[in-house]
């Protein structure tokens, strides 16, 4: 690629995100703390150089850590944005969630550093999920706090999240759910973490988590808290939507249930949840 100034990479991202044509705030553009920052501006121009975004077209969400974008990539079709933000907020709320996990050794004194190391294992927690068959949005991207994938909803209506729909058969959905986090943990080797209504987009009547950043693999210290955390809120939810809940130890004996060749559902399943257990 031959050397482009800022300016002349400015003025093409000008004409494909939207958002800059309003954003704009004289010479230094950007602060701290706005969504396009210097470097941020930079990682979506490379992802466009790359085709894989043409241009970014709205934001879908404006949430603490981050904001979500529509963009459409080359070919028009929809993908969605997620931009890290990389203030000290960020940087704050999130810390809590890697004590203890060696893949952020020697980032946590380096903000910056810290939230494409977030922005990363978000993007391989969902190639885990997606290549084990669970619903999630396929990855298509990462570059340092940018992270694109695949966009869940329909044009200028992104799906939403499970709060806000109304259910006619809350048990066949709780059912996905539940499978999910079964097969998250046996297939994917992963507990979300932060499994709720809120993390689960319904399209076409089915559920489609999200917000994997935090998910961690199943043998990590506390992974087994999590993943209790994860079902109590799910039973939470739906049992007030009036779905019929699966009492919490059962759903467990199926996560650690012993792999099983001709796959028998019921099975020994409950002498080796016991040993599990301890
Ligand atoms: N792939 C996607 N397709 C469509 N919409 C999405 C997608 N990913 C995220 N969203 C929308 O953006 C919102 C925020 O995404 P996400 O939960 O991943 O971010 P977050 O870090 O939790 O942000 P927040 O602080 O707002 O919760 C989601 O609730 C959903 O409405
Ligand atoms: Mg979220």
């Amino acid at each position: 690629m031959p050397s482009t100034s800022y300016d002349e990479k400015y003025a093409y991202l000008e004409q494909r995100i939207d958002a800059l044509k309003t954003n704009k705030t004289g010479d230094e553009r950007q602060t701290e703390g706005e969504v396009f920052d210097r470097k941020t501006l930079m990682t979506i121009y490379t992802f466009m150089k790359r085709g894989l975004i043409d241009k970014v077209h709205y934001p879908i969400s404006t949430g603490k850590e981050g904001n979500v974008f529509y963009a459409t990539d080359e070919d028009g079709e929809p993908v969605a944005l997620k931009i890290y933000r990389t203030s000290t907020s960020t940087f704050k709320r999130v810390s809590k969630y890697v004590e203890g996990d060696p893949r952020f050794k020697g980032t946590t004194g380096n903000r910056w550093k810290f939230i494409y190391t977030w922005a990363a294992k978000e993007f391989r927690n969902l190639e885990r999920y997606y290549e084990a068959g669970l619903p999630v949005p396929e990855p298509i991207a990462n570059d340092k706090n940018c992270l694109l994938m695949e966009y869940i909803g329909e044009e200028g209506r992104p799906a939403p999240q499970l709060r806000d729909v109304a259910m006619e058969n809350p048990t066949e959905v709780y059912d996905e759910v539940v499978s999910f986090i079964i097969d998250g943990w046996r297939d994917a080797h992963l507990v979300h973490g932060d499994l709720s209504e809120y993390n689960i987009l319904m399209m076409d009547g089915e559920p489609i988590v999200i917000d994997v950043g935090q998910s961690m693999t199943s043998d990590f210290f506390n992974a087994k808290d999590l993943l209790d955390r994860d079902i109590v809120n799910i039973n939470r939810f739906f049992k007030n939507r009036g779905a019929d809940i699966i009492d919490p130890e059962t759903i467990k004996e199926e996560v650690f249930a012993p792999e099983d060749e001709n796959d028998d559902d019921d099975s020994d399943e409950e002498e080796y949840a016991e040993e599990e257990e301890e």
